[in-house]
């Protein structure tokens, strides 16, 4: 994925000259040990941290890690990033897992390797990537993460192969409550709170069931505490999920990643990336595209993606285009808390499973739970129904 903002590409040989780009470094490494047995920075006000304290990352040598890999053979690559290449693995004890070593010519270098470290060794939810360890030995840095099978919801999205299956709308919109509980978690249970800033479809893994998992935090920042209402930062993040006043002005929020998570949803229901250079002029930012159609709810049945062929819970559909409309709310003020919308979306699962074929829906969403002002009783689709109600969005 291209990265429009780079992290300044250094690579850094020592934890210590982490000191050279104070500004934008979300946790300091003094208290970082080679097993990640530190004190911690970072306490969960929930329950999933307390429970997950012996969940730590370990540390590997360079050798255990090339055996795993076969000596990081062409057959093991299952991707490829800003940060280097990603192969399966088999570790001596018979766990299969990913590792990711660091391409020393990249932009992403040393800074988000420990940043990564550290953040996955503190933060635990089941919506998070499991960090089993890391190597750092010489030049070369690798992590080690637990094996996501089904890969990124980006290459289950986008540039779908002949015979691949497009996902269906109930896995979308599991696949959102998933990402959006992990971002709950950093935002509302993690203290400090924890600035994602990567949100993408291309950080979301799924493993064989299509359960969701937050990955890449080696961009995250500790989030604003007591009367402060953001840090300021180097800009950096991936182009096209960047909300628009952190580019302007370089100050972070939550609401950064609101914005960033309302482009994914616009993914998952339209089935576009968020910049497709492929496309033609005016299509190829998705938010630019889709701006028009969502300010007009008879226009939200033309954000579908055509490979859903029509199969979706209209209602849902309806309530989840209303609920990315108002993560991508230009004032970052407008646009809701992350756990908001986890109820809400955690509503619209619960009808997509009842039924996810056209136009079936049972009941309205209950008002405390609305994500927009919905008008009731639409229960069908029609192009040329009257959807004034969602004119407030
Ligand atoms: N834990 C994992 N399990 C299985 N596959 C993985 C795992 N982590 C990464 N991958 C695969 O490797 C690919 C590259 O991931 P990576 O995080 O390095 O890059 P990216 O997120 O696509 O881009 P960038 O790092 O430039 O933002 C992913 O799209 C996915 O297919
Ligand atoms: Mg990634």
């Amino acid at each position: 994925m291209l990265r429009c903002f780079s992290c300044g590409g250094k690579w850094l040989k020592d934890v210590k000259d982490f000191d050279d780009d104070d500004d934008d470094i979300p946790i300091r490494s003094s208290d970082s040990s080679e097993h990640g047995s530190g004190r911690s920075l970072l306490s969960g006000r929930g329950k999933e941290s307390s429970s997950q304290k012996g969940n730590m990352a370990r540390s590997f040598t360079f050798r255990e890690l090339s055996i795993a890999t076969r000596n990081f053979t062409e057959t093991n690559l299952v991707g490829e990033g800003g940060f280097g290449r990603v192969f399966k693995g088999h570790l001596d004890s018979g766990q299969i897992v990913a590792i990711k070593q660091l391409n020393r010519d990249g932009f992403q270098g040393n800074q988000e390797f420990i940043v990564e470290v550290l953040m996955l060794s503190l933060l635990h939810h089941p919506n998070l990537v499991n960090l089993i360890g890391y190597c750092s030995s010489g030049d070369e840095r690798l992590l080690v993460y637990e094996y996501m099978r089904m890969g990124s919801l980006e290459g289950h999205l986008f540039d779908i192969e002949p015979g691949q299956q497009p996902l269906d709308w109930s896995t979308r919109i599991k696949i959102a409550v998933g990402a959006a509980q992990g971002l709950e978690y950093l935002h509302c249970k993690a203290n400090p709170p924890v600035i994602y800033r990567d949100l993408k479809s291309a950080n979301i893994l799924l493993d064989e069931n299509f359960y969701p998992k937050l990955s890449d935090f080696g961009l995250a920042k500790l989030g604003p505490v007591g009367d402060n209402t953001h840090v300021s930062t180097r800009v950096v993040g991936t182009f096209g999920y960047c909300a628009p006043e952190y580019v302007m002005s370089g100050k972070l929020t939550l609401k950064s990643d609101i914005y960033s998570f309302g482009v994914v949803l616009l993914e998952l229901i339209t089935g576009r990336k968020a910049i497709d250079l492929s496309r033609k002029a005016g299509e190829q930012n998705l938010v630019v595209w889709s701006r028009p159609l969502l300010k007009d709810p008879t226009n939200f049945i033309r954000l579908a993606d055509p490979m859903l062929q029509g199969r979706f819970h209209v209602r849902s559909f309806y309530h989840a285009v209303a609920i990315t409309a108002m993560c991508l709310q230009e004032s970052a003020n407008f646009r809701p808390l992350i756990g908001d919308i986890v109820v809400a979306l955690k509503y619209l699962a619960s009808q997509s499973n009842k039924k996810s074929s056209r136009g079936v829906a049972r009941s309205p969403l209950p008002p405390s739970q609305s994500p927009s002002p919905l008008k009731h009783g639409s229960d069908s689709f029609s192009r040329d129904r009257d959807f004034g109600s969602f004119s407030s969005i």
